[in-house]
């Protein structure tokens, strides 16, 4: 099942994509599409603050360790029908934390999976890449990607996307990652998650600048990684003949790096540090600028550049 979005730009499920006025900010504005926060199975006040900071020095990326809060997936539930009335998709991310249920992540995955589809949500994003809990994350184990990936394809009808941690240092691990992939009916793959426990010290206090330490990093420092990982599971998926789609996260603060992304082979693309340096009125900003590089470059549609990188 695919999912479509005019423009080909969300934002990256993060940390002003939690309570409904945040969300209803993205479905105002030119995104294609609203993702939410990754939803819980119970609801969570997430991390100490400060659990994240912006602008890193050198406008290098942003750095947070949120730990999750959102809403727990019954409340949004009930927000899902009311955002639906902006007329875009609304893609619900899912995460597993543990929580006073105790239950095992395919289990809280295919519970927040059937009632979010109920509730009218037009495709799930499964992240499996959280850096930020004491469990290590779900992508970086075949065998748990695919116990959550049955619990929840099977049990609903709507497209179902993955994020996935950077592989960048872990071919084999890519590897065994991907081939679990195709053998579920996925719309996409989302890559990467911001690049996890990495750390920056603020001089002038000579603190770590946010509380919990190490955190997931985005922005301009991680696009070489994301762009390498998108190419790699779009000539996977190519050579395998698959149709899930590629989506390309990570490091985009300007048209030009979305730009590579599609090159790269991304159907669409997501932006984490971006929406949070300029809020809702980036998405039509890049836009305009990824319509404007095209026209100067003498292609009269994105679809003639996704995957088109060349070999030097
Ligand atoms: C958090 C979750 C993520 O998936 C991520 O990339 C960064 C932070 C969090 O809520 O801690």
């Amino acid at each position: 099942m695919k999912i479509e979005l005019h423009p080909p730009i969300t934002n990256a499920s993060g940390p002003h994509s939690v309570t409904y006025e945040e969300l209803e900010r993205i479905a105002r504005s030119a995104a294609g599409a609203v993702v939410t926060k990754s939803m819980t199975h119970c609801p969570r006040t997430g991390n100490p603050e400060p659990r994240l900071r912006a602008h890193l020095d050198g406008e290098l990326g942003s750095l947070n360790s949120m730990g999750l809060p959102n809403l727990g997936y019954q409340e949004y539930a009930q927000l899902i029908p009311k955002l639906k009335e902006f007329g875009k998709p609304i893609i619900a991310s899912v995460a597993s934390a543990t929580c006073e249920h105790k239950l095992p992540p395919p289990v809280q995955y295919h519970e927040i999976a059937v009632a979010i589809a109920q509730a009218g949500a037009d495709a799930l994003e499964l992240n499996l890449s959280c850096p930020n809990l004491e469990e290590v994350p779900i992508a970086m184990d075949p065998p748990s990607v695919r116990a959550v990936l049955q619990a929840v394809t099977r049990a609903v009808n709507i497209p179902v996307g993955v994020k996935l941690s950077p592989y960048n240092n872990t071919p084999q691990l890519f590897a065994e990652v991907a081939r679990t992939l195709l053998d579920f009916e996925l719309a996409y793959v989302a890559t990467i998650n911001s690049e996890p426990l990495t750390l920056d010290i603020d001089l002038k206090t000579r603190t770590k600048v946010i509380r919990p330490g190490f955190g997931g990093l985005g922005g301009p420092a991680v696009l070489p990684i994301a762009l390498a990982e998108v190419h790699r599971f779009y000539k996977f998926f190519q050579q395998h003949k698959s149709q899930i789609a590629v989506w390309g996260v990570g490091g985009i603060t300007k048209p030009e790096d979305a730009i590579k992304h599609f090159f790269c082979g991304a159907a669409a693309v997501q932006i984490g540090t971006l929406f949070l340096w300029e809020g809702p009125q980036a998405f039509e900003k890049l836009w305009a600028g990824i319509q404007a590089w095209l026209t100067t470059n003498g292609f009269s549609s994105l679809e003639e550049i996704i995957g088109q990188v060349r070999e030097l």
